[in-house]
Order: C-alpha cells, then sequence, then structure tokens
C-alpha cells in the first residue's frame, strides 16, 4: 500500500492526485485548500464556473458540509452510498467559494472504491475531484487514460482497476424549499432514484448557465467527428475510414474491424462500463469519423445515449 500513502502524502501537501473511483477516475485535492483546488482547474483546464464535486468517506461526513439534508436526500444516501450518487446541498461556509464556483451549494459523493475509500478514511479534508480528463474531452476510466493526457502534469496516479461502472455519478439537488431535480444522468438509473423517493423534475437539458455544466452541449467528446449512425451515415458511401461504437450488433457499410460492440449480450451495465474506454480507442484510430448505433433507453441506456448525445460533433 505503498501508493496510498504516497497518496496521502502528496494530497497532505496540497498537490493533486488522480484517484480511482467506481464512475470514472477522479482528479483530486484537499477540498478545503483553494491552493490546490486552483491546480485542478489549471491541470483540466476547466473554466472557473464549472464547480467540483467534494467525496466524503461516509454519510455521517454530509452534516459538516451541508446545512441542509432533507429526510429524501439521507434516504438516498443510505441506499445508494457509497456508490454512483452526487448530492448537491445548501454548503456550509468551510467549503471554499472556489468549489463551488460561487454557488450556495456543493455536491457530495461516498465513493465506491476501497482505495479512494481507504485515502478518504486516512485524510482530515474530503477530496474535491472532477473527472481526470482535459475539460471536454472523454472522462477515463483506467489509470492509463489518466496517464496518456494528464501524466506529466501530476506527481501521482493511483491505480485501482478499470472503474466498474464506467458512467459519472447521477446528481440530484436539493434545495430548500422546491422540490428535488435531477441534473444529471450517471450511474444510477432515475428509475432507481424515483422508486425510494418518488417523482423527480428532471433538469437535464443544457443552458447557456448551467446549474450543472457537466450538461454543457458539447462534452465527453472525442476529437474524431463523431455521429449519429441512423442520421448521418450514407450506407452507398465508402465505410473504409469510418469507425463504430455499437451496442451489440454491427452497423451495415462499416468493416467489423473498425466496430466496437460494447455487449454482445446486450447488458446495459457491460455498454455503461466499456463506453468511455472505447470512445477513446475509437479516437486513436484515425478515422474520419465515429458513428454511434443505437443504444435501449432503459436502466442505464438513457445516460449512455445523454453521454453520446454530448459527444456528437
Ligand atoms: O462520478 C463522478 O461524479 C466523478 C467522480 C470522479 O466522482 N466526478 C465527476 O466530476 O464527474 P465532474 O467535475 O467531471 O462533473 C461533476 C459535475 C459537473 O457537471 C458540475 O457542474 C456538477 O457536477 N456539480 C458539481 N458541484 C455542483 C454544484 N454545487 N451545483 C451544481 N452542479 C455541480
Ligand atoms: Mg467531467
Amino acid at each position: 500500500m505503498q501508493n496510498v500513502e504516497e497518496a496521502i502524502r502528496l494530497l497532505t501537501e496540497g498537490e493533486v492526485v488522480a484517484i480511482p473511483t467506481e464512475t470514472v477516475y477522479g482528479l483530486a485535492c484537499n477540498a478545503l485548500n483553494i491552493n490546490a483546488v486552483s491546480k485542478v482547474f489549471e491541470i483540466k483546464n476547466r473554466p472557473s464556473f464549472d464547480p467540483l464535486i467534494v467525496h466524503i468517506s461516509s454519510l455521517n461526513e454530509v452534516e459538516k458540509y451541508a446545512v441542509y439534508f432533507p429526510d429524501p436526500a439521507r434516504k438516498l444516501a443510505a441506499r445508494f452510498w457509497p456508490g454512483p450518487l452526487t448530492l448537491i446541498l445548501p454548503k456550509k461556509g468551510i467549503i471554499p467559494d472556489m468549489v463551488t464556483s460561487g454557488l450556495e451549494y456543493v455536491g457530495l459523493r461516498v465513493p465506491n472504491h476501497s482505495l479512494s475509500l481507504e485515502l478518504l478514511k486516512n485524510l482530515p479534508f474530503p477530496l474535491a475531484a472532477p473527472s481526470a480528463n482535459p475539460f471536454g474531452y472523454v472522462s477515463p476510466t483506467t489509470a492509463n487514460h489518466v496517464k496518456d493526457q494528464l501524466g506529466t502534469k501530476i506527481p501521482l496516479i493511483l491505480d485501482g482497476g478499470p472503474s466498474v461502472v464506467g458512467l459519472e455519478s447521477t446528481i440530484v439537488m436539493f434545495r430548500e424549499n422546491s422540490p428535488p431535480e435531477l441534473l444529471r444522468l450517471g450511474g444510477i438509473s432515475a428509475d432507481s432514484i424515483r422508486d425510494l423517493i418518488g417523482e423527480i423534475k428532471v433538469n437535464i437539458a443544457s443552458h447557456s448557465k448551467p446549474h450543472s455544466p457537466g450538461k454543457l452541449d458539447k462534452h465527453y467528446a472525442t476529437t474524431t467527428p463523431f455521429r449519429w449512425y441512423s442520421k448521418s451515415f450514407d450506407i452507398n458511401s465508402d465505410g473504409s475510414r469510418c469507425g463504430a461504437l455499437v451496442f451489440k450488433d454491427h452497423l451495415k457499410g462499416i468493416p467489423k474491424d473498425n466496430q466496437i460492440v460494447l455487449s454482445e449480450s446486450g447488458d446495459v451495465n457491460e455498454a455503461a462500463r466499456n463506453l468511455f474506454s472505447s470512445m477513446r480507442a475509437l479516437d486513436k484510430r484515425n478515422f474520419s469519423v465515429i458513428y454511434a448505433g443505437d443504444f435501449p433507453q432503459s436502466g442505464l441506456g438513457a445516460a449512455i445515449n445523454d453521454r453520446l448525445g454530448r459527444a456528437i460533433h
């Protein structure tokens, strides 16, 4: 566990360390140290208006950082933490404004990964961590993804194996005197949230000044142009320089070798797990365009379609 000790030392000194989580890898720092937080924004090239999620070790820590923790939020936390759920709650003053981009709310999450939990349990501060990719690019689900893009910019990447969920957390916001809102689809389906707390307003459309900038239109994007197959592929054209990302069946007109099937058995959870690494793999092959096939909307399918839709350009 040499690396965990090293991570603890670096984080305590105000450095930035990439950490594994079950959703995607995060670029972590001491959330209460604004010098460390500013390094994260700089390394990611992230605009200062896009707030960071604060990672904590357990539900018992929520009240250190939030002034309001209503019953439905508590219920969600009790059911899904550690796990791919972020709660946005009215914040306490101890959370620096830089972390929340000046918003009066803080995003809190307990990640479900043994290494990250070990870090959080041994540190006297919470960890602010956005996904460990340059702003606007596909999120990383392995230590190598992080190394490829940010390896020279950070002193340590904790390797905890591939992220098992593969999609970022689902974000639910609780404001005083207004009903909860679902701000980002993610590793927990909207239906699982509804099953526990009832109907919830979904507010994931993009806005020019979003509550949750993960909702910005172009995000999670490959460098190679990325299109919906059904809307834009001309079956008569030469598919040899095209790549494709498909759910379980190959697309017509594109060589099979150029296609990545996300789940041969048609399992959306497996497809979610493979999504970002497959987008990265296709992006490295110098295709003139990558096509996305149709994905189901059920379960995590909705979040997969959301990410694909934002990657289209
Ligand atoms: O699964 C995840 O959530 C991963 C892992 C590392 O925990 N993190 C992640 O962070 O996806 P990031 O920064 O790539 O996306 C976080 C999203 C952003 O769209 C941000 O705007 C939103 O959460 N967010 C964070 N704090 C917020 C706040 N106080 N109010 C509204 N949205 C917030
Ligand atoms: Mg991100």
